[in-house]
């Protein structure tokens, strides 16, 4: 019925060190879990951020563009909200474009500290910015903020401290999830804000269509996961015998990503044979979308003080002012 992962001899004995490696770990995870199941940070290697770069270039993906207008409409309102020597901490640090809007809008900012767990994504950021900003101290951490979090202590002569965590990256956690990053975050920025951005629901045949283009760039970027375990666990995935299936679910709010078996199968992974049915899926990605009021709501329980919001004309994408207070 459901794949067992039946332990094989490593080939030559050998093992690589990428099956040390967290993916091969969570891999091997996701086909004991049931339903079987992956985070979706996978994603994101060096083809994988490429692919994703294509997906907000695509006509069907409105969040990146539609939150990009809104950022620029606003930057001389989130500027005045923050106030000068203002310090940016963002959470993730893929949107560097999106960094700079602030950047360029904020009244001396003083330090930008992006978070991020791929070390080399920070350091791509920091150089390029180092550059542009040479007034500005840019500090990469690299931690996971899902965790705990430790940033460097803030100094009582720079200005407030503005988190940052843009692209309704917010959505691909749970609600529980979602409320643990909340209060993480509003330890590090007391005293300050947060500028959150969200998805909104909208009408399924739009929400659909984000997530399944005519051209096939999300089919890609999903399949990418089996693609690079291939390329990192030497794992055994036929591309071909795997279907991208994605779908609103309404109930729950979410776009539901997942790799569908298009036939029984056995793959090996990391010298573990597992076996697919036919119509096994693996859930990839699960992307929440939010009413206004829901994503406020949320905010609040996490001990955030919900200030402005803004949308688009066509109220597709929510970018919200969450102030931190000092103590609660
Ligand atoms: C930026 C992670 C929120 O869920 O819309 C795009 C990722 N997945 N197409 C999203 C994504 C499929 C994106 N996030």
């Amino acid at each position: 019925m459901t794949p067992r992962p039946i332990p094989v001899p490593a080939p030559g004995g050998t093992e690589a060190p990428a099956r040390d490696s967290e993916f091969a770990r969570d891999l091997l995870r996701a086909f004991c879990d049931r339903p079987h199941r992956i985070s979706p940070k996978y994603f994101y290697d060096a083809a994988g951020s490429a692919l994703f770069d294509r997906i907000c270039e695509l006509p069907e993906y409105y969040p990146t563009r539609t939150e990009l207008g809104i950022l620029r409409a606003h930057a001389g309102e989130f500027a005045a909200l923050a106030g000068p020597h203002a310090e940016i901490v963002e959470f993730g640090a893929g949107s560097l474009h999106k960094a700079r809007l602030l950047l360029d809008a904020f009244d001396r900012p003083a330090r930008y500290l992006p978070i991020d767990i791929s070390a080399e994504h920070l350091s791509a950021a920091a150089v390029h910015l180092r550059g542009d900003y040479p007034a500005l101290e840019v500090h990469p951490v690299a931690a996971d903020y899902t965790q705990r979090l430790l940033l460097p202590a803030h100094s009582p002569r720079e200005g407030r401290r503005i988190g940052f965590f843009p692209g309704s990256t917010i959505g691909n956690f749970s609600p529980e999830e979602a409320l643990q990053f909340l209060r993480v975050a509003l330890q590090v920025l007391r005293g300050g804000a947060l500028l959150l951005g969200a998805d909104l629901v909208k009408d399924p045949q739009v929400l659909h269509a984000a997530y399944n283009d005519s051209q096939g760039v999300t089919a890609a970027f999903n399949l990418n996961l089996l693609a690079r375990a291939n390329r990192e666990l030497g794992a055994g995935f036929q591309l071909e015998r795997f279907a991208h299936y994605a779908f609103y679910n309404a109930p729950l709010a979410r776009i539901e990503m997942h790799l569908v078996s298009r036939c029984t199968q056995v793959v090996e992974v990391c010298g573990r044979a597992s076996e697919f049915d036919e119509g096994e899926s693996l859930h990839t990605e699960n992307s929440y979308k939010f009413t206004i009021d829901g994503l406020r709501a949320l905010a609040q329980r996490a001990g955030f003080r919900p200030g402005p919001v803004w949308t688009d004309p066509e109220r597709l994408f929510s970018v919200h002012w969450l102030h931190a207070p000092e103590n609660a």
